[in-house]
C-alpha cells in the first residue's frame, strides 16, 4: 500500500470543517484590519531563501526541499536555427519551411503529434505546381533515441499511404537533427532510412536550483520588489497556504504544514517603520486568537535591534563563546564563528547552561531601537494586550530587526509556538529591492487547529435534515431536497432502495437532526412526515411551510453553540485581553 509520505498527512472530514472555520474567521479579521490576500508560488529559486532567510539558519542549512531542475531542451530554438541555415537563396529552389500539405491540414497535425517538426521540400520548381527533387521529414531531439527514429518512419508511412498523389513522385528522406554534442556522444549512425545530423549550437537552457518554500515572507518580499508594490504605499498582505521543512516529524511538527501569515511592508514614508504598525499587528493577533476562542495564549516580546546593534552584540557573543565553545555541540561550534546569534536556536540540553550565561541583545540596543521598542510596548499596554518580555527570543530566521515575537499556547506541549514574527527592515534591500521596512507574522495553522479542538463541536455542521425517499420516490425526494437546499439548509439525501429502517440508521449515522419521509401518500397530500431524531417527536408539515419551519428551529440551535458564543463574547469586549 502506498501511504502519505512521512511528515505529511491527509486532512479529512470532519476535521477539515475546523480548518474552514479557522480560515473563514481569519479572513474576517484580516478584512476588518484592511489586509488583502496575496498568493505566491509554492516553489521559488533557492537563492531567495538562502539570501532572505539566511544560510546559517536551521531552515536553510538543514530543512529545505531543494532540487536541481533539469536542463531543458529548447526545441523551438534548434528548429528555427536549422531552418535559417537550410534556407535557399535561389528562387528556383523551393525554400525549406514549415510547409503544409495543400488541402491536408490534418496531415500537419498528425506530424506534430508524432513530434516531427518539419516537412521540407528540396527541389526545383519546374512548373507552378510541379516539383522535381525530394521531400524530407525532419525531427529535432535532444539526443538520438529510438523514439525520434520511429516518429520519422511513421511520418513517411503516413505520407505514403494517405497522400500518394502528393508524395508518389518524390523520394521521401528522413532526417533526425540533434545538438552536435549529443550526436558526437551517441553510438547511433546514419541508417539506410534515417540521416542523423549533429547541429552546432547550445540548445539547452541551463538548470536551476529550486526549493519548496519553507516560509512565505521571502516570497512576499520578492513579489513586492518584482511588481513594484511600493507604488501602493503601505501594503497590508496576508496569505494562507502550505510550507515545507524537512524537520523530524512529531506532534505539531510536520514536513508539509500550513501557515496563515501577514506582512505589512512599504516605503518608510508610508509609515512602515512606525511602532504603531508593530502594535497594530500584535493587537490584531490578540483579537484573532480571542475570536477563535483561544484565550490562554502568552505573547513573548523582544527587540533584536538594528544590524548595527547586532554587529556589536555578535562581537560580544563571539568573545563570550570563544573560551566555552569547545564544550558545545558541533552546530554551536560552527555558529560561534559564522553567526553567533544562531547559538540561541540550539535545542541541545547540555548546551543550555552555557547559553544562559551569554550576553543578551537587550544590553546592546542603540537609542533608536530602544525607543522604538518602548513605543510598541506602550501602545500594547494602552490597548490592553498583555505580553511578557523574553530577551532570549531571537527567532530562527536571519532577516529580523527590532521587534520579534512569538505567541505560545500551553496546550501544545513541546511545539508550543503557535505563531511567530517580527520586523525585517532590511530584507527587501538584501534581495536587491528598494528600502522597504516591514513587519509580519505566520501562524502555524496545524497547531492552531490542534489547540482549537476542544471547543470545536459547534463548528462541525451536521446535516439539518435527512430526506428519506420510499420506494419509487427518488425524483420527488430530489425535488424536495433541491427546494430546501436553496434555503441554505444542509440536506443529506437517501435512496429509495433503502427500507425505512435503513434510512433511519443512515440518518442517525450522518448525525442529522431530522428525518423527512417522502412516500406516495405524502406526495399526494403535499405534506411530509417529519421526525425529530433526538426526541422521537413526529409531525406532518405542508411543503410550503417546510423551509420556514427548519430555519426557525436551526436558528435556535445555532444561538446556543460555543462558536457563536465566542463571537458574541468578542463583540462585547474580548476576553483574554488586558
Ligand atoms: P516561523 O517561526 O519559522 O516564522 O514559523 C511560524 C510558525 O509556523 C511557527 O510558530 C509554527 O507555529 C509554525 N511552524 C513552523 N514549522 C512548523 C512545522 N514543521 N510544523 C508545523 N508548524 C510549523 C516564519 O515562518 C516567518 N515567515 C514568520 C514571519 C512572517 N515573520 C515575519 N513575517
Amino acid at each position: 500500500m502506498i501511504k502519505a509520505v512521512r511528515g505529511t498527512r491527509d486532512l479529512l472530514p470532519p476535521e477539515t470543517a475546523l480548518w474552514n472555520f479557522v480560515e473563514a474567521a481569519v479572513r474576517d479579521v484580516f478584512r476588518a484590519y484592511n489586509f488583502q490576500e496575496i498568493r505566491t508560488p509554492i516553489f521559488e529559486e533557492t537563492a531567495l531563501f538562502a539570501r532572505g532567510v539566511g544560510e546559517e539558519t536551521d531552515i536553510v542549512s538543514k530543512e529545505m526541499f531543494t532540487w536541481q531542475d533539469g536542463e531543458r531542451f529548447n526545441e523551438n530554438k534548434i528548429t528555427d536555427e536549422w531552418l535559417r541555415a537550410n534556407q535557399s537563396d535561389d528562387p528556383q529552389h523551393v525554400q525549406a519551411g514549415r510547409v503544409n500539405v495543400q488541402g491536408n491540414p490534418s496531415f500537419l497535425t498528425k506530424l506534430k503529434e508524432l513530434g516531427v517538426q518539419l516537412q521540407v521540400w528540396r527541389g526545383i520548381r519546374v512548373q507552378p505546381n510541379l516539383l522535381t527533387g525530394h521531400v524530407e521529414f525532419v525531427a529535432f531531439r535532444s539526443r538520438i533515441a529510438p523514439d525520434g527514429i520511429a516518429a520519422l518512419t511513421k511520418a513517411r508511412d503516413l505520407a505514403k499511404s494517405h497522400y500518394a498523389q502528393d508524395f508518389g513522385n518524390h523520394a521521401i528522406l528522413l532526417r533526425l537533427v540533434v545538438p552536435d554534442e549529443a550526436a558526437k556522444s551517441s553510438p547511433w549512425v546514419d541508417t539506410e532510412d534515417v540521416k542523423i545530423e549533429g547541429f552546432a549550437g547550445n540548445y539547452f537552457s541551463s538548470s536551476q536550483s529550486l526549493t519548496l518554500r519553507p516560509e512565505n515572507t521571502a516570497g512576499v518580499v520578492r513579489a513586492y520588489i518584482q511588481h513594484d508594490l511600493q507604488k501602493n504605499g503601505l501594503n497590508k498582505l496576508y496569505y494562507i497556504g502550505p510550507q515545507f521543512r524537512r524537520e523530524r516529524p512529531q506532534k505539531g511538527r510536520y514536513r508539509q504544514f500550513y501557515q496563515i501569515g501577514a506582512e505589512v511592508i512599504g516605503p518608510a514614508s508610508a509609515g512602515s517603520e512606525s511602532p504603531a504598525r508593530d502594535a497594530e499587528v500584535l493587537e490584531m493577533l490578540a483579537t484573532l486568537l480571542d475570536r477563535l476562542g483561544i484565550t490562554d495564549w502568552n505573547l513573548e516580546l523582544n527587540s533584536v535591534g538594528t544590524p548595527a546593534d547586532r554587529a556589536k552584540f555578535n562581537e560580544a557573543l563571539r568573545a563570550a563563546l570563544d573560551p566555552v565553545k569547545e564544550k558545545m555541540c558541533d552546530d554551536c561550534q560552527r555558529r560561534a564563528v559564522t553567526n553567533p546569534l544562531r547559538v540561541f536556536d540550539c535545542k541541545v540540553p547540555e548546551d543550555q547552561p552555557i547559553i544562559e550565561t551569554l550576553p543578551r541583545i537587550t544590553q546592546f540596543l542603540g537609542e533608536d531601537s530602544r525607543k522604538h521598542f518602548e513605543a510598541v510596548q506602550d501602545i500594547l499596554t494602552k490597548v490592553g494586550v498583555r505580553f511578557s518580555l523574553n530577551d532570549r527570543l531571537v527567532r530562527g530566521l536571519d532577516y529580523y530587526t527590532r521587534t520579534a515575537f512569538e505567541f505560545t499556547h500551553g496546550a501544545l506541549g513541546a511545539q508550543n509556538a503557535i505563531l511567530g514574527g517580527g520586523r525585517y527592515d532590511g530584507l527587501s534591500e538584501a534581495l536587491g529591492g528598494p528600502a522597504a521596512p516591514g513587519i509580519g507574522f505566520a501562524i502555524g495553522e496545524d497547531r492552531l487547529v490542534m489547540s482549537l479542538k476542544e471547543t470545536a463541536e459547534g463548528v462541525l455542521r451536521k446535516p439539518d435534515v435527512y430526506v428519506a425517499p420510499m420506494a419509487g420516490m427518488n425524483a420527488e425526494a430530489a425535488r424536495l431536497a433541491r427546494e430546501l437546499r436553496r434555503h441554505d439548509l444542509v440536506i443529506e439525501l437517501g435512496d429509495d432502495g433503502f427500507r425505512l429502517k435503513k434510512s433511519f440508521e443512515a440518518a442517525t449515522k450522518a448525525g442529522a437532526k431530522y428525518i423527512l419521509i417522502v412516500g406516495e401518500n405524502e406526495v399526494k397530500a403535499d405534506a411530509f412526515a417529519l421526525k425529530n431524531l433526538a426526541t422521537g417527536e413526529q409531525i406532518s408539515v405542508p411543503r410550503a411551510e417546510l423551509a420556514h419551519y427548519f430555519l426557525e428551529l436551526i436558528e435556535r440551535v445555532r444561538e446556543s453553540t460555543p462558536t457563536s458564543r465566542a463571537k458574541n463574547g468578542r463583540e462585547n469586549g474580548a476576553p483574554g485581553q488586558g
